[in-house]
């Protein structure tokens, strides 16, 4: 073991023993080289006045050496926040206003210890660093039925985890707390797990309620409490476009420090929260009550960074910043949800409005996100989908043998009546069949 591993290995344990517990492996050995060429650099950058010959970079006129063709076009922009490498965490300013960004719309994190967000490759990097850092093989990660397929790759393919799925919905069609406590029970033997809470949902759209949201800490509270270690993970991918009357916070604030047992893990970013989705940036949060513990795992995390991206995309942490401070921006991020929240309205008006035979499909509950899910009663999902993209010339996504996902924020308000006008009538193509 690396000495300065051992050391935040210390720490982590000093701080509360069941999160070191929930380390995986390459967790605990993994460390931030305090003596490497970052550092060192980092010291000439505060120190050396007259020459700094550390940095591995070019540089010309004291500034990052660039081509004018790509200059060009960034004007706005100095080179200085385009072409050196960002810090392994993230530009600082940035870290800063999105944890600022975050107590603001998450009042329930008022009061709550952790720590500032590392920013990361947007949200599939945060998980990787989730799975990197806390899965082992065999682990348990639990999430529902219904959710990002991507999911499978990061933690089963990667890290061999076991993924345990849970209905996502009752039989009331509310969230299934039940289906989640029972699986996170299932565990005990173990002594771990890993739940990722994905709200709004992808692929249905759906966002629990307050009640909802209260039995779902519980839940976790009450395995933490039967001795599992909980790391909690909140993928707020879609935050902020809740459209009814769910959650509108981040479960992140209520699972902040409920239990020892329980480690709770925000991933967001500004990936489709404010339609960057290929600027890649995302962030990763850890709450805990201890400072050092907190300091640990940001220099586990950077450790992961070091090693497999060494730092995130410069350029797109700048626009990102810029977008954040302009005074512009709360304006023009409303407009964007009016829209959103207009579509998604459409939708269940046209679903409700009693147009389409009730015997073909049902929906599954949504009030945010992206997304809305059809349950279909007479025709295959993968079926009608390859039906209407070579008939129709319309795209969607089968999900297992019942579900068809259906992006409302790919399509313009207007259109969407065309679109299940579309879907309805190759329904009844196939039912001819
Ligand atoms: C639920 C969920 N989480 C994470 C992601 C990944 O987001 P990013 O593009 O920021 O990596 C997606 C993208 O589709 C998603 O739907």
């Amino acid at each position: 073991m690396n000495p300065l591993a051992g050391q935040l290995n210390e720490n982590i344990k000093a701080g509360n023993q069941h999160v070191y517990e929930m380390l995986s492996g390459l967790g605990r050995a993994i460390y931030f080289p305090k003596e490497g060429i970052l550092s060192q650099s980092a010291e000439a950058t505060a120190h050396a006045k007259k020459y700094n010959a550390t940095i591995g970079i070019a540089t010309e006129k004291g500034v990052p050496m660039h081509l004018d063709v790509i200059q060009k076009k960034l004007s706005a922009f100095s080179p200085k926040d385009l072409y050196g490498y960002a810090p392994p965490a993230g530009k600082p300013e940035l870290r800063t206003v999105w944890r600022e960004k975050m107590l603001r719309e998450n009042p329930s994190l008022e009061g709550k210890s952790f720590g500032n967000p590392v920013v990361t490759n947007a949200l599939t990097h945060g998980l990787s660093i989730v799975a990197d850092l806390f899965a082992e093989a065999g682990d348990a990660v639990i999430y529902p039925d219904k959710n990002w397929e991507n999911y499978e790759l990061t933690f089963g393919i990667r890290r061999l985890a076991e993924i345990v799925n849970y209905p996502l919905f009752t039989d009331e069609m509310k969230f299934n707390s039940k289906g989640l406590l029972e699986a996170l029970l299932s565990q005990k033997d173990r002594g771990k797990a890993i739940v990722v809470l994905n709200f709004p949902n992808n692929p249905t759209g759906y966002t629990p309620g307050l009640k909802e949201g209260e039995e779902i800490v519980e839940a976790i509270k009450t395995a933490a409490e039967a001795g599992i270690n909980v790391v909690a993970v909140c993928d707020d991918a879609y935050f902020g476009l809740f459209f009814e009357d769910s959650l509108k916070e981040s479960l992140f604030g209520r699972l902040a420090n409920i239990h020892p047992r329980v480690l709770a893990v925000k991933v967001d970013g500004a990936t489709k929260e404010e339609f960057v989705w290929g600027f890649r940036v995302g962030f990763i949060t850890y709450a805990s009550e201890d400072k050092e513990l907190l300091a640990a795992l940001e220099q586990k995390t950077l450790g992961i960074i070091r090693a497999t991206i060494s730092s995130g995309a410069h350029p797109s942490q700048t626009f990102v910043l810029e977008a954040l401070k302009s005074p512009e921006f709360a304006d023009q991020k409303e407009e964007k949800f009016q829209i959103m929240k207009g579509r998604a309205n459409k939708v269940k008006a046209l679903l409700d409005s009693g147009k389409y035979g009730d015997d073909v499909w049902t929906y599954y509950p949504f009030n945010s996100g992206y997304f809305m899910c059809l349950k279909l009663h007479t025709v295959a999902a993968e079926e009608l989908r390859l039906h209407l993209i070579h008939n129709y010339g319309l795209g969607t996504i089968a999900l297992g043998e019942t579900d068809l996902r259906i992006a409302f924020s790919c399509i313009e308000e207007e259109q969407l009546e065309d679109l299940f006008d579309m879907v309805y009538a190759g329904i009844r193509d196939l039912e001819k069949k």
